[in-house]
């Protein structure tokens, strides 16, 4: 992303701070996987979002006004014995020439500078709670500010909460942003795909999530938004089932939930298919009430329009639908007013999709739904899951999990569908097992 993306960001938050303020943004920690083996690192969103910074072991300040310059950037200095073993550095001068800082400092020197930044400025922007061991040390140095207070330097008076307001940002997303998403999404399309491809009965629900990872890697997207669901039969019926250790079955449906992450901008996208490739009547059945339903939702995508209004749509479609197959039964608006659908629908149509694939911002403002704006990108996915077991189903239905999910744009004029991968019975029903 070009760098005059973050900083207008920067600006734009730096606007809304006002003088006298001072906004301090950590990076994530460096996470153990297991003894001396460390879990790939991924920036903080709030801090990539703002700086574009990829590296560990770093903290922005944005102090408007400074005269030194208002983006100050913490990072690792130039150390050519660990850039050996562990890969380059942009260090102070990088920091500065690439990612546009007007003032660079070792990370080393941030408890001895960062009290300085602190005094005589009135109010301190910082997300609280986010990262302990980063929350002591701000108060370790909002302390030490204090004991200069008799040397007269003010003390901050006011602690805002960064984070609702950067959330609010990344809420409404820029045109830049979005050809990113399309971009993961794109590569999140073709791993669907492919995997619909080389499914067949008797693999496993591994090999078939190997396909998926190859795609990504090969689009460059090397990470995953979330740990990929590849959910043969009844496995579907489990929501987060990410075990993906079973054998697919002739007569199932596989269930895939699966995004890549481009540039810390996550896909999401689910699709379900016939392990066999073809349809019984009953999984065709609840296929259809499902696009149905996800149909409806998505033209409820449109400026002006409330949160929970393509839930709504999606809620009226299921229900009439589960009522059509006798798995419900009475009026459809008495059996979605008490909610009878929850037993084969209990999660929501949807989320925010960004950087975060749950991504960050409301969906209420002072108790009422949100309503959409253009810009917003969001995930409609409503789905049917028929658990086995429950002897009040019949049999034929039992083990159904179907949810088929995409991710829209909020377009100035409705919905902008940005995923495309096979959902038609037919494209679906040619392209399934295709592959060699
Ligand atoms: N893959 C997580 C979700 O669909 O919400
Ligand atoms: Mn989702
Ligand atoms: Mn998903």
């Amino acid at each position: 992303m070009n760098p005059k993306e973050f900083a207008r960001r920067r600006k734009r938050l730096m606007d809304v701070m006002g003088e006298q303020s001072i906004a301090i943004i950590p990076t994530a920690p460096v996470r153990q996987r297991n003894r001396d083996v460390e879990h790939t690192f991924r920036p903080d969103s709030d801090f990539y979002y703002l700086t574009g910074f990829p590296e560990p072991e770093s903290v922005a300040a944005l102090v408007p006004g400074r005269e030194q310059g208002e983006f100050v950037l913490f990072c690792r200095e130039r150390d050519p014995e660990m850039e050996q073993w562990n890969g380059a550095r942009a260090g102070l001068e990088g920091a500065c020439d690439t990612y546009q800082a007007d003032d660079a400092f070792p990370i080393s020197d941030l408890d001895d500078i960062l009290p300085g930044l602190l005094e005589n400025r009135a109010t301190v922007y910082y997300a609280m709670g986010y990262y302990p061991e980063f929350d002591q040390r701000m108060i370790r140095w909002v302390n030490r500010v204090r004991q200069r207070a008799r040397a007269g330097k003010s003390v901050p008076a006011e602690f805002v909460a960064l984070d609702q307001i950067v959330h609010d940002m990344r809420l409404v997303k820029s045109p830049a942003e979005v050809r990113t998403m399309k971009q993961a999404m794109a590569i999140t399309a073709r791993a669907h795909e492919r995997a619909m491809r080389a499914c067949r009965p008797g693999k496993m629900e591994y090999e078939i999530e190997a396909e998926l990872l190859y795609e990504f890697y090969r689009g460059g997207g090397r990470d995953c938004a979330y740990p990929p669901i590849v959910a043969g039969g009844a496995n579907a019926c489990v929501l987060h089932y990410v075990t993906n250790r079973d054998a697919l079955k002739d007569g199932d449906l596989l269930l895939i939930d699966a995004g890549a992450e481009l540039d810390c901008y996550a896909a999401d996208i689910t699709r379900t298919f016939p392990v066999n490739g073809k349809f019984t009547r009953e999984q065709r059945a609840v296929y259809d009430i499902v696009l149905d339903a996800q149909e409806a939702a998505i033209d409820k995508v449109r400026p002006g329009n409330h949160w929970n209004e393509p839930h709504e749509a999606a809620v009226k479609v299921l229900t009439a639908g589960l009522a059509h197959l006798g798995l419900l039964k009475g009026r459809t608006r008495t059996l979605v007013s008490q909610e009878k659908y929850r037993k084969f629908y209990m999660h929501r149509t949807g989320h925010w999709l960004g950087m975060d694939v749950h991504d960050v911002g409301d969906y209420r403002i002072d108790g009422e739904w949100r309503v959409l704006e253009p810009g917003m990108v969001l995930t409609v996915e409503p789905g049917l899951y028929i658990s086995p077991g429950d002897r009040k189903t019949p049999k034929r239905w039992q083990g159904i999990g179907i949810r088929i999910e995409d991710d829209v744009l909020v377009g100035k004029d409705g919905p902008v569908v940005l995923t495309d991968a096979p959902k038609a019975v037919d494209d679906i029903e040619a392209i399934v097992g295709s592959g060699s």
